[in-house]
């Protein structure tokens, strides 16, 4: 069975992340009668463009998924904390997108090129990282066969899609009221974002991080199986539509030369080197936007750590960040053979 036979859900559908898996499925090639949009009773009725055709969304309820395969979860944490289980219930593989079942030690977490073989002892439900954490762990990944890594640190320059469609909207509403002279009102962030820049994405933690710098440190042990890795983030949110900027600083337990790193980056999948700054040429967010690569650049000796390594890297939020990333799981599950679709399911 290809993934182009099963029956895929889209929880959240209306929303970023959702919307974007529905346009990578289109990308894909997946047949429309195979696709159930599901979001909030508000989006009921709504009609989504597929291609030539309109998908009608449906609430998100435990009896829709009767005859689902593959349920993409990208509605919140309390609609996954509501709905998974019953989903796995009904025999449903669920790929879930928001944050609540990363740290469960018995569901896995996953980026396929890191660690897809987790997905063969999932009782039902794979998490998918943190649109920050996911680009870090495949740049992580492919130097450390270099040398052990000890310590990161990165700085985060994320989008507002990150957010969802609301901060997106918010974005744009205050950059056109500035500019005509008004006075933007801060809505979904606590500071105006248009021509701004925020040291604040989610809650602050007591020892001064916030979560989302904690979920990079935590996801990356759990992913690259090293709970000695410490990484040391500062996540910022900036005035982007869409991709996430990281700047990151590795240091190695022994010395790593400049070509090597670039050279086992150009080499490893999902990765593109983009790197010659004398042309200008560097990843950037406008130029990762719309692809499915993590952009990694500006490679060079980190003056200020004797084993380091500095580099800049570009990811689009919405693709790798979330929705390719879920499909990708997908694929992997099916080609593995981890999970029993429903023909197979009634037929044996
Ligand atoms: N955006 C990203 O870059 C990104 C990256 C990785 C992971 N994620 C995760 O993906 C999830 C969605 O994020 P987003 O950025 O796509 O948010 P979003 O744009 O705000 O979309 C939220 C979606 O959830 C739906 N929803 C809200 N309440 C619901 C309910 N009670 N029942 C069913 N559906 C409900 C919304 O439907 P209505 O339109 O009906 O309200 C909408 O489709 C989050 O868990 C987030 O952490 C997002």
């Amino acid at each position: 069975m290809n993934s182009s036979e099963i029956n895929i859900a889209i929880v959240g559908a209306t929303g970023a992340a959702g919307g974007t898996a529905l346009k990578l499925l289109l990308e894909r090639n997946h047949p429309a009668d195979k696709i159930t949009l599901m979001a909030s009773e508000r989006s009921a009725g709504r009609k989504l463009r597929y291609d030539d055709t309109e998908l009608i969304v449906v609430h998100a309820k435990a009896d829709a998924f009767e005859g689902i395969d593959v349920a993409l979860f990208a509605a919140g944490g309390d609609v996954s904390r509501r709905l998974a289980h019953k989903a796995v219930e009904r025999g449903v593989f669920v790929i879930d997108k928001g944050s609540i079942f990363r740290m469960d030690p018995t569901i896995p977490l996953v980026v396929p090129e890191v660690n897809g073989d987790d997905i063969d002892w999932h009782p039902g439900i794979v998490s998918t990282p943190n649109c920050t954490s996911t680009p870090l762990v495949m740049v992580l990944d492919a130097v450390r066969e270099l040398s052990a890594i000890s310590a990161v640190t990165v700085a985060t320059y994320q989008s507002v899609t990150g957010t969802g469609v609301a901060a997106n909207e918010e974005l744009l509403e205050q950059s056109r009221t500035v500019l005509a002279g008004g006075e933007a009102k801060p809505d979904v962030y606590p500071h105006e974002i248009a021509f701004n820049v925020l040291p604040h994405v989610d809650d602050f933690l007591e020892d001064g991080y916030t979560k989302e710098e904690q979920k990079m440190l935590k996801e990356s042990r759990k992913i690259l199986h090293d709970d000695d890795l410490l990484v040391s983030a500062t996540c910022v949110r900036v005035p982007v539509e869409i991709s996430h900027s990281e700047s990151v600083q590795i240091e190695f337990e022994s010395d790593v030369s400049v070509d090597d790193a670039r050279r086992v980056l150009a080499s490893y999948d999902g990765v593109m080197v983009v790197d010659d700054p004398s042309q200008n040429k560097y990843p950037m967010p406008l130029s990762a936007a719309g692809r499915d690569e993590v952009l990694v650049g500006r490679i060079r000796k980190d003056i200020a750590h004797e084993n380091g390594i500095a580099l800049w890297l570009a990811c689009d939020n919405l693709r790798k960040g979330a929705a390719l990333n879920a499909l990708q799981i997908m694929d992997e599950a099916l080609r593995r053979d981890a999970f029993k679709p429903a023909a197979q399911r009634t037929t044996t």
